[in-house]
């Protein structure tokens, strides 16, 4: 059989296929987007910047209305400079005068507390003036970009003022991360939401989704028919997923205190990237048949017991160190860090994924703050070849194969393999087969926000987490940190900020497996 992109055959079968046909965009009807904590830190860095870029494309409806909602007091015009300031310093590209105004002249601010009626009627009132002004509803996009504990609140508030129904028009929720705390209270969050919205309703973000190098893997796999042979247990040793970053807590001690690595990064980004790289091929490439291999996955990893985490598990927190030639601070020296704080700034684990396609391979997970650099990749490492012919010719450095996700920075793809290295003798080393992105496409990619937010006004749930599968992240994180907070020791293992992390991180390795260096 031959498979050729261009070939006939192959044309008719893409048009019927519905891993593709389901790639068809749905159009974006005209929105009011509303933001909750329209003046907060996301907003700023992210969304607002990420609401230009959509502009400057044109990938906005023609009838696009902004409502921020905060605390803060501001009148509409003052709203919209601290808009434009967000724009001016985060976007990606330096904003075009004419497109600028175009956008801040349709922001309006709505100033209130979130639990108070009178915004909700303000609310009410000004999306009813909106629809009158166009002759027909408007879609609504309600975005919770507040702390966690505002999220029931909002929903139940917006049910209460009928705010979660329009006839005639679609209704969306956005709730940004965290979903929850643990698997009780993200259960409790979903059934508060789902008591005023349906889940066709809740888009629930988690943003590497939207990075461009992430919905690569995808393509990757389901678009080559090159890695499929080989992804499974027959060929491939093992995986790491790694999400290391060189940056400490900033100004979030708040929040990260209570959070820590395991709840910040590995629940949700990380399981996300451990799902996409060992799910089955879906039948179509839209909400439900993505979510549904994906949860598979999740159902799979069965979370251990409380007594197998210190095997499976480390946790760990930065010392003082060097990091980008700077002296730092350890953790516990982080301005709102408590003195003998016990929240961990790493975490390591080896998840295995139970069924057919994957037992007994090792999935091992780390992420980190202040590591020794800014990398989010994910290597798969294959089996060593069964019989080495060249060994009697002295041979060198025979290394099995990885294939390498780069997911930031300098996105791409590398497979190593090993090739013959010039000379008279048979001396063979891996060598590096490279897709970048910045080289094969000349353009940048876009924030991971663009495409989430034009996909939850289009109503398209693909890059968002359904209900089910936010408590199976939660089932597998639960014994963990279950595990965690029991444990009384008094020490909590530390690593050199600017290193690669702590030592205890090797004892989860299995078989001469090694951490890739950072
Ligand atoms: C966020 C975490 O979800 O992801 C942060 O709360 C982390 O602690 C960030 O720094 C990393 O995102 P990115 O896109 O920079 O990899």
């Amino acid at each position: 059989m031959t498979v050729g992109a261009t070939s006939p055959t192959t044309q008719v079968a893409n048009a019927e296929n519905p891993l593709v046909a389901g790639l068809e965009r749905l159009p974006v009807q005209p929105t009011a987007l509303v933001i909750f904590g329209a003046t907060g830190d996301l907003a700023h860095r992210k969304l607002l910047p990420a609401l230009y870029n959509l502009a400057h494309e044109g990938q906005l409806p023609e009838q696009f209305d902004v409502i921020g909602v905060g605390r803060r007091t501001h009148e509409d015009e003052e709203f919209r400079e601290t808009v434009l300031d967000s724009i001016e310093r985060f976007s990606r590209r330096r904003p075009d005068q004419d497109v600028l105004e175009g956008l801040l002249s349709n922001l309006r601010y709505v100033q209130g507390a979130f639990d108070d009626d009178s915004v909700y009627a303000e609310l009410t009132e000004c999306l009813r003036a909106l629809d009158e002004q166009i002759g027909r509803p408007l879609d609504r996009v309600f975005y919770l970009s507040t702390a966690p504990e505002f999220f029931p609140l909002i929903a139940e508030k917006l049910g209460a003022a009928g705010l979660n129904r329009r006839e005639g028009a679609a209704v969306r929720i956005v709730v940004e991360k965290p979903f929850g705390y643990d698997l009780a209270s993200a259960r409790a969050l979903n059934a508060e939401l789902l008591e005023v919205f349906d889940e066709t309703q809740i888009f629930r973000i988690d943003h590497y989704l939207g990075k461009e190098t992430v919905q690569n893997l995808l393509a990757l796999r389901f678009a080559n028919a090159l890695f499929e042979p080989v992804w499974n247990r027959n060929y491939i040793d093992s995986v790491q997923i790694t999400a290391a970053e060189d940056i400490g807590i900033g100004g979030r001690a708040g929040y990260y205190e209570r959070s820590g690595a395991l709840r910040d990064l590995v629940q949700n980004h990380m399981l996300q990237l451990l799902a996409l790289l060992a799910m089955e091929p879906p039948t179509a490439f839209n909400a439900d048949r993505l979510r549904d291999e994906k949860l598979k996955v999740l159902e799979a990893i069965v979370p251990p017991t409380v007594d197998e985490v210190p095997s499976m598990a480390v946790r760990a927190q930065y010392a003082p160190g060097v990091v980008g030639g700077e002296q730092v601070p350890g953790y516990r020296e982080e301005e709102g860090v408590a003195r003998y704080s016990r929240t961990e700034t790493y975490a390591a684990l080896r998840l295995h994924v139970s069924n057919w396609r994957w037992s007994g391979v090792p999935f091992y997970l780390r992420t980190g703050k202040r590591l020794a650099r800014k990398l989010t990749e994910i290597a798969v490492i294959l089996k060593p070849v069964p019989h080495v012919a060249f060994q009697s010719s002295g041979s060198v450095g025979i290394q099995a194969n990885q294939i390498v996700f780069t997911v930031q920075p300098d996105e791409g793809v590398s497979v190593s393999i090993g090739a013959k290295i010039p000379g008279t003798r048979m001396r063979i080393r891996p060598v590096n087969m490279e897709f970048r992105y910045g080289t094969s496409f000349l353009s940048e990619s876009p924030e991971a926000y663009e495409r989430l937010i034009l996909d939850a006004m289009r109503g398209d749930a693909t890059l968002f987490t359904r209900n089910d599968e936010i408590e199976a992240l939660w089932g597998i994180i639960d014994p963990i940190l279950d595990a965690w907070q029991k444990d009384k020791s008094s020490t909590i293992a530390q690593y050199e900020a600017g290193s690669s992390g702590p030592r205890e991180a090797d004892a989860l390795l299995q078989d001469g497996d090694i951490w890739r260096r950072l």
